[in-house]
């Protein structure tokens, strides 16, 4: 299978150094060979050039607006382009602000997607309702139509343009959800399914709720957006806002050999590895895991892969 890497070394979504550093831990890590390994014809991309620009001033509370808008179309472009040269692309991030840029990308190329959010966390604040005014909290605020009369107008955002429908998005993993964000959540009816969720019905029946209402029909490409902080902690320590009660590495290896088998998986976004944060085993299990779970949405199975063309010697 062909697929384009693209790397999206955004920190500035978020308070803290070290998600720019994610694009480099998961190449060192061996994520192309990896992929290479398991059969697919791999191109790299490179990273996007963030190249931050200076006195980006906060608009009201939110921060580094004028740069992460900049990236955002530069990320767009790139996948853009990966996506209709490689017809698959895996970006790598980056806080998880990189997901305005990778979801207005794909929607060039597929407006009719199907998103499904794998986090902790909603990231569905708008501007107004943010109160850490991160925009990595943000992004699906600024992709989605229905919000758009809700998002103001910040300096360098014109260009960035609302692309997919609420209905397009389903949530996996919720745990940390803001108050108002639950209001939006309730007040458009949109597709969220929580810890709670699984814990009920578990992770088997959810991904089949998630694929039923985002793509009922089961004919769109998927563009799945994988917050590593939707793992438990234990697995993916190394990320800058860890919840605990997490997904199981079993439960994410279930979802992702899952969504292979569909075949119409287009685009996934690994957001929100931060090298930068804990010691080196910390970084390192956190590493592992991730590459471990991207390898298993690209056609690694749990229960082996027999050889073509090859007898038992
Ligand atoms: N809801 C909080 C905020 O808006 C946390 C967001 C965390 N997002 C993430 N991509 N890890 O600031
Ligand atoms: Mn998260
Ligand atoms: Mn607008
Ligand atoms: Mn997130």
């Amino acid at each position: 299978k062909k697929l384009g890497v693209v790397g999206v070394p955004v920190s500035k979504g978020q308070r803290r150094d070290g998600t720019d550093k994610g694009p480099k831990f998961l190449r060192d890590g061996g994520l192309l060979e990896r992929l290479k390994k398991i059969g697919c014809e791999v191109k790299d991309y490179g990273d996007v050039d963030f190249g931050y620009i200076d006195n980006d001033m906060p608009h009201e509370h939110v921060k580094n607006p004028r740069n992460i808008a900049r990236g955002s179309l530069k990320t767009a472009d790139q996948v853009e382009r990966c996506l209709r040269t490689e017809g698959h692309c895996l970006a790598i991030g980056g806080d998880h602000s990189m997901a305005i840029g990778t979801i207005i990308g794909h929607a060039r190329v597929h407006p009719d997607m199907a998103v499904l959010w794998i986090d902790a966390h909603a990231d569905i604040n708008t501007p107004l309702t943010s109160d850490s005014g991160n925009i990595h909290g943000m992004p699906l605020s600024f992709v989605a139509h229905e919000l758009d009369p809700y998002v103001p107008h910040m300096p360098g955002w014109d260009e960035v343009q609302p692309c997919i429908g609420l209905d397009q998005i389903a949530w996996i993993g919720l745990r940390d959800v803001d108050p108002l964000e639950r209001k939006i959540i309730d007040k458009f009816d949109m597709n969220a399914f929580s810890m709670h969720d699984i814990d009920l019905h578990g992770i088997k029946n959810i991904l089949d709720m998630a694929l039923k209402a985002v793509d009922p029909e089961g004919v769109r490409p998927i563009h799945v957006s994988f917050d590593v902080d939707a793992l438990d902690p234990v697995h993916t320590p190394s990320t800058g806002t860890p919840v605990s009660g997490g997904l199981s590495v079993r439960e994410m290896c279930y979802i992702a050999e899952e969504l292979a088998l569909t075949g119409r998986l287009a685009m996934i976004d690994v957001a929100e590895v931060n090298p930068a944060l804990g010691d080196s085993k910390d970084v390192d299990v956190t590493v592992r895991t991730t590459i471990d779970v991207i390898a298993r949405f690209y056609g690694q199975r749990r229960q082996g892969i027999a050889p073509t063309g090859t007898d038992i010697p």
